[in-house]
């Protein structure tokens, strides 16, 4: 009988892991569209759990609870829709409130823990383009191919401020920058998991790059990782 986490870690994978808004969904899309790969957009797993802590009433600070609520979320990926126990809850996962929240539960190791398999069910056959914190660090250490997006937090700030607005939020762009700092202190300094690059991961700035041009880039890093 074929092993079948044998047979999962045959399938490429490439991770792109940064700070939020550094622009990682984005590129690891079209990155995976162009070669015809899944991905894996490990941050919607935890903003799930913390809109499932949310809707339970679970308090976020009991971690066995939010655990729980990770262990069992409830949740389909149709294309770009995302349902949580069926209802979509796409754009409601996008909104700051939730992001903040998402950070924070993020912190729980047990949390952690109970998302890990899950994310690596998404490896299968032809590939896996992953993003998040900690894809090439702890999920998937064998991937083929680790990138470290990172942007001025200014630039990040920027974006986001333009996405938000374009989805009808109403947003302030100097708390937007002042929650970003925040998070991306919190993310970089929790003991479990923290966001930092691989040792063998290659770091892109994108803050003078266009999207097409980061794409670019790390489609060549994995062309030449073939040769
Ligand atoms: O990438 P994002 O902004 O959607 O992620 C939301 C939060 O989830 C982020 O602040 C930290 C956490 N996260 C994480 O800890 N590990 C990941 N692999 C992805 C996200």
């Amino acid at each position: 009988m074929t092993d079948p986490q044998a047979q999962a870690s045959s399938v490429p994978v490439i991770t792109i892991d940064g700070p939020t808004a550094s622009g990682k969904g984005t590129i690891a899309s079209r990155v995976a569209q162009r070669l015809g790969w899944a991905t894996l957009d490990s941050g919607a797993l935890y903003r799930l759990t913390a809109l499932g802590v949310l809707q339970e009433g679970v308090n976020a600070e009991d971690v066995a609870a939010v655990a729980r609520v990770a262990r069992e979320l409830d949740v389909a990926f149709r294309g770009d829709v995302i349902l949580l126990k069926g209802e979509d809850v796409t754009n409601r996962i996008r909104q700051e409130d939730i992001g903040n929240l998402a950070s924070r539960v993020a912190v729980y190791p047990e949390v952690r823990e109970a998302l890990l398999q899950r994310q690596r069910d998404f490896r299968r056959p032809p590939g896996l383009v992953a993003d998040g914190r900690d894809m090439g660090t702890v999920v998937f250490p064998d991937a083929t191919l680790k990138i470290f997006l990172v942007a001025a937090v200014e630039a990040r700030a920027e974006r986001r401020y333009k996405q938000l607005k374009e989805k009808g939020f109403s947003v302030n762009l100097t708390d937007l920058l002042e929650d970003m700092r925040a998070r991306d202190s919190r993310d970089a300094n929790r003991a479990s998991a923290p966001l930092v690059a691989a040792p063998d991961a290659i770091t892109i700035d994108s803050s003078g790059l266009s999207i097409e041009q980061t794409v670019q880039a790390v489609l060549d890093h994995w062309s030449a990782r073939l040769a």
